[in-house]
């Protein structure tokens, strides 16, 4: 019998991070053990308080059917409360929350609920792939925008042209920002929502993936602007370990919500109740979170020497667990990238997680380090680099 795989599967690059984890195999295939800054997937375990409510929870609800699509009332409350706490935003549980089963999924049946054939979605490259590929599986058109160094990896959105923005019905934001490590500034994110409300263009805010990851002054939520014309993605995935869980939250604008409830009922089943009440239980908790930020500002002080060793330009951004390294003129990022796969040492290049505008690809001569190995494994990677002759 003939199978044959639909135009958009043909069509879809292998995931980027499929490639990274293929060489990791490769790697371990030689015998030698990878120290892998590659895929932003931590190794350290969930808090324990978490992985006890989630035991206890499976035994209480031993004979409940399906979870709430949405999410239960206990789990979103936490979600308004972490707002509240984390940012003063003020939503009502029932109308402007939603649960999700991590961001990913989120991210990529959204535009489901909001595009029709060739809508356009205002996308940043480098970014989450996934912003490019839901668009595309739901009909819509990705419109890139670079996040170039010399806007400080922000989008450019005045520049974005006015027949464009005509067209667009979303723009996907994400800052903190993966890769390169940025916040965006309050006035920014004021002026993005004014030009995106004149434009009648939604905001898909992913903004919770890394928000709790700073290490300085600590990040806005675009929420903190207005709820209006906006949502925003949540995550429990890096926050608290929990990316095994799959799950998170969405919040922002109840229209907006109401549509994405709509989407989500006709997908999925919801995410388990006792996966939903570790978590909430872990969006009470802030002390393992600062833990966790002492735990990544520790590995920034070892592997950031090392890199400016190089002579490789400083990296100077301040929240996620990224470092968005550049490399100097004489060496690409896929050199660079080859040149420690020798040692053992994984990590993505740049011009992997961008696409080329306008033939230029922003993320070439850049490396992407996830800073999710152990503080040992960094100091020997840390040593190794330093080491490196060019
Ligand atoms: C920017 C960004 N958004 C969303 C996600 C998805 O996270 P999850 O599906 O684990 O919640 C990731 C995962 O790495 C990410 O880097």
């Amino acid at each position: 019998m003939k199978i044959s795989y639909s135009y958009r599967i043909n069509a879809t690059k292998p995931y980027a991070f499929a490639e990274i984890d293929k060489k990791v195999a490769a790697i371990i295939q030689k015998g030698i053990t990878p120290i892998d800054f590659g895929v932003g997937d931590p190794k350290a375990p969930t808090p324990q308080f978490v992985i006890d409510e989630l035991s206890k929870s499976a035994q209480k609800h031993a004979t409940t059917g399906y979870p709430s699509y949405i999410g239960s009332t206990s789990y979103r409350e936490s979600c308004a409360i972490y707002m509240k706490r984390e940012f003063g935003v003020e939503l009502d549980y029932n109308s402007e929350i939603s649960s999700t089963i991590g961001s990913k999924e989120a991210i990529f049946n959204f535009p489901l609920g909001f595009i029709d054939k060739d809508d356009i979605v205002i996308c940043p490259t480098p970014g989450y792939p996934v912003y490019k590929l839901g668009t595309e599986f739901a009909g819509g058109i990705p419109y890139l925008v670079p996040l170039l160094k010399e806007n400080n990896f922000l989008i450019d959105f005045k520049s974005i042209p006015q027949n464009i923005a005509n067209k667009a019905k979303i723009i996907w934001i994400n800052y903190p920002n993966s890769p390169s490590g940025v916040m965006a500034p309050f006035d920014w994110l004021k002026e993005l929502v004014e030009w995106a409300n004149k434009n009648n263009i939604i905001i898909a805010a992913d903004e919770g993936c890394y928000i709790d990851l700073y290490f300085d002054t600590k990040p806005h939520s675009i929420l903190e602007v207005q709820k209006e014309g906006i949502i925003t993605f949540y995550s429990l995935s890096k926050r608290s370990n929990m990316t095994g869980y799959r799950i998170g939250f969405v919040a922002g604008d109840e229209r907006i919500i109401s549509g994405f409830k709509k989407v989500k009922t006709n997908i999925d089943s919801g995410t388990p109740q006792f996966i939903q009440d570790a978590a909430s239980l872990a969006l009470k908790d802030t002390k393992h979170v600062e833990l966790m930020r002492q735990e990544y500002q520790a590995k920034r002080n070892i592997l950031i020497p090392s890199l400016e060793s190089l002579n490789f330009p400083k990296t100077t951004a301040n929240s996620t667990f990224y470092l968005w390294q550049e490399t100097s003129r004489n060496i690409s990022d896929l050199d660079f990238a080859t040149k420690l796969l020798d040692y053992g040492i994984v990590v993505t290049p740049g011009s992997f997680i961008s696409e080329k505008v306008e033939n230029i690809n922003p993320g070439k001569n850049f490396i992407r380090f996830a800073l999710v190995p152990t503080i040992e494994d960094i100091k020997k990677a840390a040593d190794i680099i330093a080491r490196l002759k060019f």
